[in-house]
């Protein structure tokens, strides 16, 4: 009689499990939340193009395609796309008027923020707002505004797309470490 009472002391091995399956996903569910979390932060993940940059789209919003833009465009303009974070970007067709220029300015005045046009008959481009400049390749030339324009890639999608990607590396312009990364 004894023994059959702790034989029903015992659970049976599927109720065992069935435990064990609980206790195992209420530990790795918070855990997974935890770790996922922290992949997120340290693996955004890339808001649409190939290789983390982004399409560059011209004012109606439509993708930009590289030699449609040169051809409209024609030698040495320099015409504003939406890029990186939607910011306005400058597209450089190049002075031989065959290709893009491999970088791209963001517009956004380094002073308070004003887009800054580009005057092609002074080849700067000049803030509305306070009267700074920039050289041809957006290299601050008269302040107030204390940085150069922002840096971006300009590479050419599968498609013929205009791709923008986020500039790492050394500025060419100053040889310093890119301000705006
Ligand atoms: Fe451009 Fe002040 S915002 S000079």
């Amino acid at each position: 009689m004894a023994a059959a009472g702790e034989a029903d002391m015992v659970p049976d091995m599927t109720k065992r499990n069935i435990m064990n399956v609980i206790l195992a996903g209420g530990v790795t569910v918070p855990f997974g939340a935890v770790v996922g979390g922290w992949l997120y932060f340290l693996y955004p993940p890339s808001k649409g193009g190939a290789g983390g940059g982004v399409i560059a789209k011209d004012a109606l919003g439509n993708n930009v395609l590289k030699a449609d833009w040169i051809k409209t465009q024609g030698k040495g303009a320099r015409k504003l796309v939406q890029g990186l974070k939607g910011d306005a970007t400058y597209l450089i067709v190049n002075d031989a008027g065959d290709d893009l220029e491999s970088y791209g300015l963001n517009a956004v005045c380094t002073h308070l923020g004003c887009v800054v046009p580009w005057n092609a008959a002074e080849k700067k481009f000049k803030c509305p707002c306070h009267g700074s400049q920039y050289d041809k390749t957006g290299k601050v030339v008269r302040g107030p505004a204390p940085l150069s324009l922002a840096l971006a890639h300009v590479e050419e999608g599968g498609s013929g797309e205009v791709l923008l990607k986020t500039w790492t590396e050394t500025d060419f312009r100053t040889n310093l470490a890119p301000w705006w990364k």
